[in-house]
Formats: structure tokens, sequence, C-alpha cells
């Protein structure tokens, strides 16, 4: 982990981080993983999503959610007006694929932490979307999903809303009334002036 923080603060940008990433040798799970996945959308947009750890898709297109989930995502974001093309940055608490997509363990996220943490440092947004339980337990150390989602709380120093991960949200549809209520609210706070 202390080599992962020296790592993790010596990168000055973006691309210095991607590149500290891709060269720290003392994660298990790289090896497994075809591709570092990193981010995806627009660096500098007021809002940054933090999901889990990418799937088989996002593995293959070195993306963050660009699988089913992700496209539910978009669709969630679309109506408020969010687009990653546009105005949404996104990155995953982990950037390499755990094998057979099982959930990360604690020392995973332990050691890879320092990372997300310059991550949304250096990308600076005003808001951070946390996706799912594994979200919630690398930024806010407690999961607890079913409570935590639609409240307002803070990470990183900024506010953070902490959401139904959307890979939830295909299994468990009725959730989507929350999951609407929380895009709503996250709206609100983007047209509040700041
Ligand atoms: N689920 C996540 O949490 N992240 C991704 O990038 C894809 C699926």
């Amino acid at each position: 982990v202390q080599e992962a923080e020296a790592a993790a603060r010596g990168a000055r940008d973006l691309d210095a981080l991607r590149e500290a990433l891709a060269a720290y040798p003392h994660c298990a799970l790289k090896k497994g993983a075809r591709s570092l996945v990193f981010c995806d959308g627009v660096p500098g947009s007021r809002v940054m999503i933090v999901g889990e750890a990418p799937g088989r898709e996002e593995d293959l297109q070195a993306k963050p959610f660009v699988g089913r989930a992700g496209q539910l995502l978009d669709r969630m974001l679309a109506p408020i007006g969010l687009a990653r093309t546009e105005n949404v940055y996104i990155t995953n608490v982990l950037p390499w694929r755990p094998p057979q997509n099982r959930d990360p363990k604690p020392d995973e996220i332990a050691m890879l932490l320092p990372f997300l943490k310059r991550h949304i440092e250096l990308a600076a947004p005003e808001i951070l979307v946390i996706v799912g339980n594994i979200s919630c337990q690398a930024l806010l150390g407690r999961r607890g999903i079913t409570r935590l989602r639609g409240q307002w709380t803070e990470a990183e120093a900024r506010p953070a809303l902490p959401i139904f991960h959307p890979a939830y949200l295909l299994r468990n549809p009725a959730a989507k009334r929350e999951a609407w209520a929380d895009m709503l609210a996250l709206q609100a706070r983007l047209r509040r002036p700041s």
C-alpha cells in the first residue's frame, strides 16, 4: 500500500496516473485481466461516477460501464442531461477485471485505493456518484447500499451520492423507482447554484 501511495502521489496528471497504474506490479488482478480500464467520459466534468470493477465487456473494450449495466447507467443519466460524451467522467474502484467477475477482496480494494483517491483529486469533480456496495465500502468505509442510497454524504472532501448499482437494477427492476429518485436528487443538486 505504501508503494501504491507513493506511485499515486507522484502522478501529476491523469495520463501519469494511468501510467503509474499500468506500471504498478503488486496487484494480482492485473495478471488475469486483458485491459487496464482507467476511465471514460470527459475529465473536468462536474460529476464523477465511481463503479466497482470492470466486467467482461469492459475488459474487452478497456472502458468502464460499456456492458449491459453500463448501458442502463447511460439510460439513467440521459434524462437528467448527463452523458459521458459531454459532461460525466467515469471510473471504477478497481481498474482490472476480477476473475469470473467475483467481488473484489478487501485487500485488493485497500491496495488500489490510493490510486482511486488520486484519480478523484486529479479529475477534481464537484460531485461524486458512488455506485453500489463495493464503492461505498471503498469511499465511505461502510456498506449497506439499501440504506445509503439517495442520502447525500461526503467523500474525498466533496458531496457524494450513493446509488444502486445498475447490475442490481437489472436483477431487481422494482428498485428502479428508487434509482430514479436518486437521479432527480442529483439533477436538483446540479441545478443548485454552487
Ligand atoms: N460494473 C461496474 O461496476 N463497473 C463497470 O465498469 C462495469 C460494470
